[in-house]
């Protein structure tokens, strides 16, 4: 069944409390939240910077925006809706004329709508065509890649991006196979390559993760974003990070640490030659989990780390 926009959104945002305590929003402040969903971490931080707190909201895919500029309405002028990647962050902040923010904002991954909407072919529970796409209207989809890459390609996309161990027999399965229109099809050659096996997952869980990342460049837009989000901070404002798997964590864990130090040479290297300086400071040195509750009530929420770091004063 399609979600739309006066359905009640069936995204259930993640580490809700535990973000808007990190993020702290306040009236008059400025926020940006690079990946609205269906709005529902955009709603607490405009609620809780009351009655003066602005808000963007980007999402890439268009129901996402529809969603949200409903469930935003409310707050009229204080929330702007735009479609667009939290990549282009500085574009459509300057477009609006708000120079820098108090409180950044990105809850990676997929939604729960999303993986709910057939047609969109982000899930092997569910019959649809083969694209992936976060931008169904822009970009390369995953019936694009199974069935004109080359096996050897397949097979490094899988072991990359969904650590999947027996890539190579995966994508020689994927090769044989194809011309592959739909998540059924693709799902059904995933699992008789792998055969049975003992794990509690779906063996195609791993195939579905690696396509995904590929067709939507995931996590080079990551890597690439997370430092020009950094750049739009205000001095002690925050950005929080909410990511779904061990690679994205990977990249923000780095980039945080990075951007927290003083010097970035090479730990043998005696004297300094790189001239970086830290831009913030780490507020979790561990990821922030989802409490026992929260896990069992939402099992989105199982794998969710939330980092979040604050900015430091510029150096003149
Ligand atoms: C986990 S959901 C966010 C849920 C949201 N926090 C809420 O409360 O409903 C992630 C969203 O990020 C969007 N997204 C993924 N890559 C993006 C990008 N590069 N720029 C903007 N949005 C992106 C997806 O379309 C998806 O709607």
């Amino acid at each position: 069944m399609n979600a739309g926009v006066g359905d009640m959104p069936r995204h259930r945002p993640v580490l809700y409390q535990e973000t808007l305590s990190y993020l702290a929003p306040f009236s008059p402040g400025k926020y940006l939240d690079c990946t609205a969903g269906a709005g529902g971490h955009a709603s607490g931080i405009l609620e809780a910077s009351a009655p003066q707190g602005r808000l963007l909201a980007l999402d890439l895919d268009p129901h996402a925006v529809a969603l949200t500029s409903a469930r935003l309405a409310v707050f009229g002028e204080r929330a702007v809706v735009r479609q667009g990647s939290y990549l282009h962050s500085r574009e459509y902040l300057q477009d609006l004329g708000w120079g820098k923010v108090d409180g950044i904002l990105l809850d990676l991954g997929v939604s729960s709508m999303q993986l709910d909407e057939a047609n969109r072919g982000f899930s092997f529970r569910q019959e649809g065509p083969l694209d992936m796409r976060f931008d169904p209207g822009s970009g390369t989809s995953a019936a694009d890649l199974v069935n004109h890459l080359e096996e050897r390609e397949l097979a490094d996309i899988l072991w990359k991006y969904g650590e999947e161990r027996f890539s190579r027999r995966v994508a020689k399965a994927i090769v044989r196979a194809r011309p592959l229109a739909t998540t059924a099809e693709l799902a059904g050659v995933v699992r008789s390559a792998l055969g049975r096996t003992k794990e509690a997952q779906d063996p195609a869980t791993r195939t579905f993760q690696a396509l995904r990342i590929a067709v939507n460049n995931e996590l080079a837009v990551i890597t690439e974003a997370v430092p020009r989000l950094i750049a739009l901070l205000q001095p002690s404002a925050r950005i929080a990070v909410i990511s779904f798997h061990s690679l994205e964590d990977r990249i923000i864990k780095q980039c945080f640490r990075r951007e927290s130090q003083d010097c970035i040479c090479p730990p043998e290297q005696p004297v300094c030659t790189c001239g970086h300086r830290a831009s913030i400071k780490i507020i979790t040195p561990h990821p922030v989990e989802a409490g026992e509750t929260e896990k069992m009530e939402n099992p989105r929420a199982r794998s969710a780390k939330l980092r979040v770091a604050a900015k430091l004063m510029e150096m003149a």
